[in-house]
């Protein structure tokens, strides 16, 4: 009932309503839970955390990185992305998506809202396929979805995450 009234309204504007649409269609789904993973309040650093993993996010041995296809220069990286070693905070922080201008890569202590953190934690994010490409869902374990999360969250700086602004009471992620 409650559904079919809002419709109705929605039909009554259609500048509303497909503007409501194209929110709709854009929300992240296929979403990993991270909410049993521990979170980490503080002491992330950029460059062995998230460098790290964008170097090497294989943790059997191997070696596959992000910066295998997300190379430099940026006019020929994969979705135009380049996070190479020393250049890719500076391409990520408040940077609008290459191909969706509409989503920011990160939005600091918004990981939610972080293009970064759905498109490794999600089969549809709302900008292309679930990284990294060409791996099978679940290569970037949940532990390391949730050091992005958490990183974010923490306002996502160039150095080390201190967290003094977060409780402890966070619910993480988008499949809860
Ligand atoms: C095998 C190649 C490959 C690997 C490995 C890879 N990517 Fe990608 N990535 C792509 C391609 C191709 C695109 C463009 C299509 C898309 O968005 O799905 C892309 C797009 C992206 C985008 C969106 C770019 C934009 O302009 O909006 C982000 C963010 C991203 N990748 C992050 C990562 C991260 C983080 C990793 C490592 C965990 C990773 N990718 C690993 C190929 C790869």
């Amino acid at each position: 009932m409650r559904h079919g009234v809002v419709v109705a309204a929605l039909a009554a504007c259609s500048t509303l309503a497909g503007s409501f649409a194209a929110f709709a269609q854009t929300l992240p789904n296929g979403c990993t839970s991270i909410a049993d993973v521990p979170a980490q309040f503080s002491g992330i650093q950029y460059g062995a955390a998230i460098q790290g993993l964008f170097d090497n996010f294989l943790t059997n041995g191997g070696t596959a990185g992000c910066v295998d296809c997300h190379t430099n220069p940026a006019s020929t990286a994969s979705g135009h992305l380049d996070l190479t070693d020393g250049v890719s905070w500076a391409h990520l922080f408040g940077v609008k998506s290459y191909e969706n201008p509409n989503v920011k890569y990160v939005v600091p202590n918004h990981p939610e809202q972080s293009l970064l953190f759905q498109k490794v934690n999600c089969d549809n994010p709302q900008v292309g396929v679930r990284m990294p490409d060409g791996f099978p869902p679940g290569t970037l374990s949940p532990e390391q979805q949730a050091t992005i999360y958490d990183w974010i969250a923490e306002g996502a700086p160039a150095g080390t995450t201190d967290g003094i602004f977060r409780n402890g009471f966070d619910i993480r992620g988008f499949a809860q």
